[in-house]
């Protein structure tokens, strides 16, 4: 029998497990039949999909930062250098050393100190850089070096300037400036290479023949930009951002928002303006040094170029080592710093931060619609203290921006947010699976939700195809149920794949210096995003194969010093879906956009029965992202084994059964004839 759908959200959810009771009392799973009507269960939301980033993994220094000198400005450790060495060539001599005496500027209190003692003609002493994991070349490309110095008296110079490979055996490109000032001056220069094989095992060097001393102040060497940005981002990372078309951004984290200590937090007024007045931060949730170059007006360029809006998550008085900031007077400055940032993000060039803005490089107020307070606040131990704070800064924000959409990080009794951010990082492909019908019999109250962060957690430094079809089927719910999911960011977007450079496992992106590539959940994401109309159509569906799974005991928080953690019973096994499927139609064009996840490891049979909308060509545009096996992945060295491939299909129309292959996830678009 055909369980007729016509109302969601509950009778989908209810029909959905109906056919999975099927294949569960034993018949025989056989053909998946959907049966889709001309009636819209739902709208879907034009955000639905988006883009969540922060600091973590070397997502952006390292990453899409596109800066190719680490410890820049010498901050990174308060002793040593650290990425950097002393060059001493053919007899030359000298010494560098980290000098606090001379600072650089006020934000940045040290300087690094190149003493040459012994040099002339023929001889070379210099600092190197060694890069994010070496500096990457490219042949006939332009680099941009821009330094600060000052000399010593009777030092002149001339400064050479190069790229160099690292056996030392050849300069890749390399520049002179001839005169170096004895007050702090900006010196810039462009390196171009000739007909270079492309690597990364390269450093950067800054050398002289001459003796004397010579103090540096931010060193920066830039590649060509997406979009030739000045302080701009990798051309390839934006392109695979641009390929998902996403909807917005959301930033700057995560828990690279709070910090692990109210002093660690991301200050967002410490990263504008000019890069060189920067100070830097320890990130110490993720533990690496983090430049701030890509700051706050950059999240916006990122935004600009990818023509995306910005969800703006302002720091809430909370941070990770469950440091937070009483509500009231204590908590008044905070909210009055984040008043200001939206200012900074939406005033015209007439209020303060607006002009702060304007003289950063641009005038132009940007667009902004959601605003984030705080993250994972469900982490604050103290009872009530979220809901206090949240309620501070949500009277703040509308009172002097009514139009603006508030999102809460956990649940919150004092106020009623717009919108709540929930986050779901599930361990295998079956426990996301069997959540991807959660919101179906969601209540549909407010707030809506914004699931901003997510993933099927399987595979190393990115996900894996299993996991790719996890996201998948979880995807088919949020799509479904898109009148309360309103956005959705898939976490974390970025990783260094490098030695040392991860921190969190299962990320969408993987790159090295030289090249990027999407792992099977970023292509899944790709095909999702690009692939949806603006309405959920009502369906119904019988015959779902399902197989049995053993949830994982519920996580336990770590027992308060003096007690007895007592361990967790181990739920009953579960029978979840094999097939997910979801249907949407783009209500000017009429085509219909069906989706259909198969999980299990045999080709599966849907019978598809459209009724009454316009006839539907026979003929359509099948999109499938398909794998030999669940564990296999694309990696940097093989970096498209897994991508989706278009064919145009016939058979199709009103009422066709078409076979879906192992492991796979496929969009069929049936146009209107
Ligand atoms: O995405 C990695 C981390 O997971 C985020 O920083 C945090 O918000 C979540 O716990």
């Amino acid at each position: 029998m055909l369980v007729k759908n016509v109302k969601r959200p509950v009778p989908i959810a209810c029909c959905l497990l109906l056919g999975a009771s099927a294949a569960l009392s034993g018949q025989p799973s056989g053909t998946v039949e959907i049966h889709i009507l001309d009636q819209v269960a739902a709208k879907v939301s034009p955000q639905l999909y988006g883009l969540m980033t922060e600091e973590i993994n070397y997502s952006f220094d390292g990453g899409l930062y596109a800066e190719l000198i680490r410890n820049r400005s010498f901050k990174e450790d308060v002793k040593e250098p650290v990425h950097w060495s002393l060059v001493q060539e053919n007899g030359g001599a000298g010494s560098m050393t980290l000098d606090p005496s001379t600072p650089f500027n006020d934000a940045v209190g040290t300087s690094l100190k190149l003493a040459i003692s012994t040099s002339a003609k023929g001889q070379r002493v210099g600092i190197a850089n060694e890069g994010f994991w070496g500096i990457p070349v490219r042949p006939n490309t332009q680099y941009h070096v821009s330094f600060y110095a000052k000399a010593s008296p009777g030092f002149s110079g001339p400064i050479t300037v190069s790229i160099v490979s690292d056996s030392g055996a050849t300069v890749l490109a390399s520049a002179q400036l001839p005169r170096i000032s004895g007050e702090w001056r900006n010196y810039q220069v462009s390196l171009t290479t000739g007909g270079i094989a492309p690597s990364a095992q390269n450093h950067f060097v800054i050398s002289t023949n001459q003796a004397g001393t010579v103090w540096f102040g931010m060193v920066s060497l830039f590649p060509p930009t997406f979009k030739n940005r000045a302080n701009g981002n990798r051309a390839d990372l934006m392109q695979l951002l641009a390929d998902m078309k996403p909807a917005f951004l959301r930033f700057p984290g995560g828990n690279y928002l709070e910090g692990n200590t109210i002093a660690t937090r991301f200050e967002w007024k410490k990263t504008i303006g000019d890069a060189s007045r920067r100070p830097g931060h320890l990130n110490d949730g993720w533990k690496y040094w983090s430049s701030d170059g890509m700051g706050l007006l950059e999240f916006l360029n990122w935004c600009e170029d990818l023509q995306i809006r910005p969800v703006l998550a302002v720091y809430a008085g909370y941070s990770m080592h469950q440091e937070r900031v009483k509500p009231g007077s204590d908590l008044a400055p905070y909210v009055q710093d984040a008043l200001e940032e939206i200012e900074y993000v939406t005033g015209g060039p007439n209020t303060v931060w607006g002009a702060r803005r304007a003289k950063d490089g641009h005038p132009a107020p940007f667009q902004l619609e959601y605003v984030e307070v705080g993250n994972e606040d469900n982490f604050d131990r103290e009872p009530g203290s979220y809901d206090a704070r949240f309620a501070q800064f949500y009277d703040g924000i509308k009172a002097k921006y009514p139009a603006l959409s508030i999102i809460a990080t956990t649940k919150v009794n004092s106020r009623m947010p717009d919108v709540i951010d929930e986050h779901y990082y599930r361990r295998s492909e079956d426990e996301m699976a069997a959540h991807a019908h959660d919101y179906d019999s969601r209540a549909r109250s407010l707030p809506k939700v914004f699931v901003g962060e997510w993933a099927t957690r399987v595979g190393e430094p990115t996900p894996n195809m299993s996991a790719a079809l996890g996201d998948a089927a979880w995807m088919t719910g949020m799509e479904r149920n898109s009148d309360l999911v309103i956005m959705s960011c898939y976490a974390p977007l970025f990783v260094n794949v490098n030695k040392g450079a991860m921190q969190w496992r299962t990320d969408l992106i993987g790159y090295d210096g030289m090249s990027s590539y999407g792992s099977p959940a970023y292509y899944a994401q790709q095909v999702f995003s690009r692939n949806h109309g603006d309405e959920v159509l009502a369906s119904s569906v019988q015959g779902i194969p399902s197989k049995e799974w053993q949830p994982p005991a519920p996580r336990q928080r770590p027992a308060a010093p003096g007690q007895v953690q007592t361990p967790t019973a181990q739920p009953p096994p579960e029978q979840v879906p094999l097939v997910f499927f979801d249907t949407t139609r783009d209500s000017k064009s009429g085509s219909i956009y069906l989706k259909v996840v198969n999980r299990a490891g045999m080709p599966q049979a849907v019978h598809v029965k459209v009724d009454g909308t316009a006839p539907l060509d026979s003929r359509g545009q099948l999109i499938t992202l398909a794998a030999n096996s669940p564990d296999d992945t694309n990696t940097i060295t093989e970096p498209r084994k897994i991508v989706p491939v278009t064919s145009t299909v016939e058979g199709l129309g009103q009422d066709f059964t078409r076979t879906f292959p192992p492991y796979s996830i496929s969009v069929l678009q049936l146009k209107r004839k």
